[in-house]
């Protein structure tokens, strides 16, 4: 077991901006990163109710905190308070990650490049030249999609619920990747073309851990099958896509663990310790 980091005068202030937040697992993965790595540094979760987003980064220049990750509801709204917005966060439309360059912050988004590399490390999937279908058109699926279109996929089918919001993702992302929005009902025609399916809705999630996004026995099994839910860690979905039809799968741990490694990366300018932060992650559901 290390020694808890001391924290002092010199001490750097970190933190994630949200509502709900308390529970949120950033804090034990970000200050495990800085004990491990030596950064002098504490990360704290701030509850920030809506309404006051605007004051709070206020308040990142004012203490001189170095950085922030934002979560939901903020990652919208908090694009209106920075100094400069990073291309991939502009293109995704949504920020999770704040620098602070002597009272210069730039947002950054690493929700999707770390979806894209947990993904490639798990899997070894190449996209390029692949058809995809996400399921879901929600905050989540956004960074996620614009991801997996810089990853070259032939085509990318988005199926919602809400028909019109998988139409309006897919119109939002046409300059970057063939991709159509289609309702669930057509799930079941497109399952069979995709090489990699991916669960970006709420189904599945704690306490809800029943639901699943779509009917399994839909899933071939040289499929990748991919849930960006992390709580539980093995959502039913991918259990049975893996132990029914013998699909490849990828939970939404590594994209949580990968996006704060990045944040970790910009920040302080050194690789982020992966293995500590998955291990303190994966103690805290123990
Ligand atoms: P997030 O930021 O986590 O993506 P969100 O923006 O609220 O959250 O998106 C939630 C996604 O889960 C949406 O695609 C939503 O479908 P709708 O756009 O139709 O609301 C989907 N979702 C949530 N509950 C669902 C349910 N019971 N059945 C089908 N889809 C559901």
């Amino acid at each position: 077991m290390l020694t808890s980091h001391k924290l002092d005068s010199h001490t750097i202030l970190y933190g994630v901006f949200g509502d709900p937040i308390r529970h949120s697992k950033s804090p034990i993965m970000l200050n495990r990163a800085f004990e491990v790595t030596g950064v002098n540094a504490a990360y704290g979760a701030f509850h920030i109710v809506p309404g006051t987003l605007k004051d709070a980064v206020a308040g990142i220049r004012a203490l001189q905190f170095r950085g922030v990750n934002v979560t939901v509801p903020h990652k919208v709204e908090v694009m209106e308070y920075l100094d400069a917005i990073d291309e991939g966060a502009r293109m995704i439309g949504a920020v999770n990650t704040i620098v602070n360059d002597n009272g210069k912050l730039t947002g950054y988004n690493t929700d999707g490049i770390g979806y894209i590399r947990s993904l490639k490390e798990e899997t070894g999937i190449d996209l390029r030249g692949r058809k995809v279908l996400m399921i879901g058109a929600g905050g989540a699926a956004r960074g996620v999609g614009y991801a997996i279109a810089k990853e070259g996929a032939a085509h990318i089918y988005i199926a919602n619920r809400t028909k019109e919001k998988a139409q309006e993702l897919a119109a939002s992302m046409s300059e970057f990747s063939s991709v159509s929005g289609h309702g669930l009902d057509e799930v079941a025609a497109l399952a069979g073309e995709a090489a990699l399916i991916v669960n970006n809705t709420s189904l599945g999630m704690h306490p809800n851990v029943d639901d699943v996004p779509m009917d399994v026995s839909l899933i071939r099994p040289d499929t990748v099958v991919s849930d960006l839910i992390y709580n539980p860690l093995l959502t039913r979905f991918l259990r049975e896509a893996r132990d029914q039809r013998g699909a490849a799968i990828h939970s939404g741990l590594g994209m949580f663990i990968y996006q704060g490694a990045y944040a970790f990366e910009y920040w302080t300018g050194q690789p982020a310790p992966i293995e500590a932060m998955r291990a303190v992650v994966l103690e805290s559901f123990e």
